[in-house]
């Protein structure tokens, strides 16, 4: 006879090797796992232009590597999306013009990054965050390993 209890169960987790170390283990955990483990380079489409409104960001895949990307006074920037503080989601941070260039702030501990070159600006990060080229075809964004 065979019932429900028999039916085995499979879940599949879609997340980044460094992702599932975040999980659990925290920060430190996932700083031993490179960013991505695929190695990919070179230019990949990661989105459509209308998918990024003015002043917003999201955040995409390059390979393994979650990245934010950012749309503020017309131009797109491309972040690592994880502060090298403790992890947090720099595309759910604030984005200001100050007159410093465009920054964001991450929503966890605030620190600040520039959004052109990723260089900590103020705050806990204990350094900067990598930054990706960017270009538009055809209403595409393509990203790629500074
Ligand atoms: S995680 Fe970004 S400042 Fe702490």
């Amino acid at each position: 006879m065979y019932t429900l209890r028999d039916t085995p169960m499979h879940i599949a987790i879609a997340m980044s090797l460094p992702e599932v170390m975040d999980a659990i283990g925290g920060a430190k955990i996932s700083d031993l796992v490179d960013d991505d483990v695929t190695k990919i380079s070179g230019w990949l489409p990661v989105a459509k232009v209308d998918e990024l409104k003015p002043d917003s960001a999201i955040s995409v895949y390059y390979g393994t590597q979650q990245v934010a990307l950012f749309r503020t006074n017309g131009d797109i920037y491309a972040l690592n999306n994880r502060c090298p503080h403790a992890r947090g989601p720099l595309c759910d941070g604030q984005v200001s013009n100050d007159g410093k260039g465009p920054t964001v702030r991450c929503p966890w501990h605030e620190a600040y990054f520039s959004l052109a070159s990723g260089e900590v600006i103020f705050g806990p990060s204990p350094r900067g965050v990598e930054t990706f080229q960017v270009k538009v075809e055809d209403d595409t964004i393509y990203i790629s390993r500074s």
